[in-house]
């Protein structure tokens, strides 16, 4: 423990050092470190100076995220950063890697700052629901102003060392030996005789009073509208330190904290953080990845020419796949359009284009693709079409390359039998659009190699992408639990709500659209292909609503033919009298008596939909974890991140509510509103979905 923080002797400057792998989180050894690291340091009438820098990765990269939630232990975070500051000998802060939340403020509290170039700080806490809570609210605008400390405080960003120096946050960037520059730093101090310069007593953001305000007025009336606290107490703080004192400020501030750690949204970001993490973490993941340099994609529509332009900005070559000359040409030129997109938004440089571009090549014979390390089909969802291209990769790639799909519902082991290599084949289900959707369902098939699972989980890293593993199933877990949600939308729809209701309700609830726009949105050919398909063998004692089935042969497939679920003004939905007269009319032959519904209890029928569908989900090991289906919907589907996810929201829900709400709704369609199998034992011991996410 006492190691977390090194106390070492340069002459007469005293280096704390911080040493707690991974990323030096001020847990509370750290924090007792560094209080006793000072302490020793002022005692001994040796030291004049003192330097604080941490081992490793970063200087520290916050507060420890998981002991929130948890009773606070002495000394505080606050606390440690005040005394500190209180230093009656000057203090250096040397930064290195990502200085976030309570490491930045330690750096804050700290009388100089010395930074590497490639350093980043920045206070995140806005992320996680929370605000910075150890002094940051208040110091961030003396050195800064009150415009700047609002924005890098609500936008959470990060900001790299040379613009933190040109704004006022650091003394100085350096460009490599960041301890030595330290010490030389600390000594100078000592040779000028310099007294400490504690940023509590500094003014120079709060100079010009009526700007300060003005900028805090303008972010009040910004974030009226939000709904997270977290905006809006930040904005308090912010204008605290400029009204009260700063030890009164640091109270507000405090308090402001304590009141938001406890937010049921902060605990939603906590457990959306971690399970960001814990995704990765499968077992193949222990399986070294085969070595790809060169992708293929077969396919250049929507998702194949996304797919193709993720990997080239990765940096791999890429050679597309077209049945002809002119699909060639359409996928070729989708690929053109997303990158002259990324270049006028300035998120690409033209060089930078040119490179990907040269790395790229368009094929239309599949021999061609003989060279592809992993190859990824994106080709029409029709099981034949699937298999002849997988037949045909089979034929011409090398040993070990690794044949994906990106079906979003075949099963991906009749796929995989169609080749000669099942061990090889996996399912690699990105989400649209492909090149900006961070989710990565892995789809595992029976057959399928740990190596070619963990070459996925490899690609997904290198694309900046979410991985979830999956096993198969049809919808696989995302498309699964959609599937649920939208059958119990349109149950809804025809008990007696309006699809605009259900929208409005669900966007209360947080999601950026309903599921009505959401279906406009996407088209509603696919899943009318979809549904004809599995007419014949569809269950006729289920209940199924042809609402859908009416507004498709009536010619409404969503925004794109310009009426669907809705009618457009442009992109504007309005709610159409046509679709009103539909649904009644699909009411009146079935003899449903409309009944009329709360938003709430929309959104409740909608989320245990989902949750109970995700918890069958689990029972079948279709997903290793609980929190895995959390981290699908919350990257793949626009679920709300402070709800943390379908499961998270079952577990505040309550396990046995979830299972009565499930057995109360029976008689809305019995066969559907089925308790998952695995409910009935959590509840006997106890167990929520949260208990089940180690591992
Ligand atoms: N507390 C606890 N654990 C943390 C942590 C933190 N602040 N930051 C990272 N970790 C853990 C991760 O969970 C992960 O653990 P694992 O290996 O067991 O999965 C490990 O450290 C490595 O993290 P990443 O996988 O995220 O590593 P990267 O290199 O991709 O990213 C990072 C590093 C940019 C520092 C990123 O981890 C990050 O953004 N961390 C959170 C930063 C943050 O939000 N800080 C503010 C905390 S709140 C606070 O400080 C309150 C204060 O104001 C009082
Ligand atoms: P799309 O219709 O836009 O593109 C399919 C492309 O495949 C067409 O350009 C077609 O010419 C080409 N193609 C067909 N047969 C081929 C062959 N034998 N060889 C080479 N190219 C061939 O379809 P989209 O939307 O891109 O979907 C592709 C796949 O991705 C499907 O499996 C779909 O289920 C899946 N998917 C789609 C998502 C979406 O939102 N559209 C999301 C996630 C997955």
């Amino acid at each position: 423990m006492a190691e977390a923080v090194r106390l070492e002797r340069e002459d007469e400057v005293a280096v704390l050092v911080i040493d707690s792998p991974p990323v030096n989180a001020l847990g509370l050894a750290v924090r007792a470190g560094l209080a006793d690291g000072l302490a020793a340091a002022l005692a001994d009438d040796g030291v004049k100076a003192i330097v604080i820098r941490a081992e490793g990765r970063t200087f520290p990269a916050g507060a420890d995220i998981s002991e929130f939630g948890k009773p606070p232990q002495d000394p505080w975070l606050p606390e440690v950063c005040n005394r500190i500051e209180a230093s009656p000998k000057p203090v250096v802060a040397a930064v290195h890697g990502t200085a976030l939340g309570g490491g930045f403020e330690v750096a804050l509290s700290a009388h100089w700052r010395i930074a590497l170039a490639s350093a980043k700080v920045g206070l995140p806490e806005v992320t996680l629901g929370i605000l910075p809570g150890a002094g940051g609210t208040q110091r961030t605008p003396r050195l800064i102003g009150a415009e700047q400390a609002l924005d890098m405080m609500i936008s959470g960003k990060p900001v790299p060392a040379a613009k933190a120096l040109a704004m006022g946050l650091l003394d100085e960037v350096v460009d490599d030996d960041l301890p030595g520059a330290a010490l030389r730093l600390a000594r100078r101090l000592i040779a000028e005789g310099a007294a400490p310069r504690p940023t509590r007593d500094r003014r120079d953001g709060m100079r010009d009073a009526v700007a300060y305000e003005q900028a805090v007025a303008a972010a009040r009336k910004a974030q009226g509208a939000n709904r997270l606290p977290g905006p809006r107490r930040i904005v308090d703080c912010v204008e605290a330190a400029l009204l009260l004192p700063f030890d009164q400020g640091l109270h507000f501030e405090r308090t402001a904290f304590q009141e938001l750690v406890a937010s049921p949204e902060a605990a939603g970001l906590r457990h959306a953080f971690f399970s960001e993490r814990r995704a990765a973490k499968m077992p193949e993941a222990a399986s070294p990845a085969r070595p790809v340099a060169h992708v293929a994609v077969v396919g250049g529509g929507l998702m194949g020419a996304g797919i193709a332009y993720a990997c080239l900005s990765a940096g791999y070559n890429v050679s597309l796949m077209e049945r002809d000359r002119e699909g060639l040409a359409r996928g070729l030129e989708r690929i053109a359009k997303l990158q002259e997109s990324a270049v006028a938004k300035g998120r690409m440089s033209a060089a930078q284009r040119e490179a990907d571009w040269a790395r790229l090549s368009g094929v239309m014979d599949m021999a061609q693709l003989a060279g592809a390390d992993l190859a990824i089909e994106a080709v029409f969802e029709d099981f034949d079409v699937k298999a002849d291209v997988l037949r045909g990769l089979d034929a011409v790639l090398k040993p070990g390359a690794v044949l994906a799909t990106n079906t979003s519902y075949l099963d991906v082991d009749a796929l995989a039998a169609v080749t000669a290599r099942p061990a090889d084949v996996v399912g690699l289900h990105f989400f649209s659009p492909a090149h900006v959707m961070r989710l990565l369902e892995i789809v595992v098939g029976k057959a399928t190699a740990p190596d070619a699972v963990a070459t996925g989980l490899a690609l997904a890293k290198k694309l900046g992408k979410v991985a979830v593993r999956s096993g198969v199933c049809d919808g696989f877990i995302g498309n699964r639990i959609l599937t649920a949600y939208r059958q119990v939308a349109e149950f809804l729809v025809e008990d007696g709500a309006t699809p605009a209701q259900v929208d409005r309700a669900m966007r209360a609830f947080g999601m950026p659209l309903g599921p009505f726009e959401v279906s406009d949105m996407a088209g509603l050919q696919i899943a009318w292909a979809r549904r004809k398909r599995l007419a014949a063998t569809r269950d006729p004692a289920k209940r199924y609503v042809a609402v859908a089935d009416r507004l498709c042969e009536a010619g409404r497939f969503g925004q794109s033919t310009g009426k669907g679920w809705y009618r457009y003004d442009g992109r504007k939905a309005v709610e159409d009298p046509e679709v009103l007269a539909i649904i009644e009319a699909e009411r009146a032959a079935k003899g449903i008596t409309p009944r009329s519904f709360a938003d709430a209890e929309i959104s409740t029928r909608l989320m245990v939909a989902m949750a109970n569908e995700g918890a069958r989900i689990l029972a079948e090991g279709i997903a290793l974890r609980p929190s895995d289906i959390d981290v699908v919907k919350l990257f793949g589907y626009g679920f709300p991140r402070w709800e943390g996810g379908p499961m998270h929201w079952a577990d505040g829900f309550g396990i046995l509510q979830l299972k009565n709400a499930v057995q109360d709704y029976a008689e809305q369609a019995p066969d559907f509103w089925q308790p998952a199998p695995n409910l009935d034992a959590m509840i006997l011991n106890g167990t929520r979905f949260a208990d089940l996410n180690e591992g």
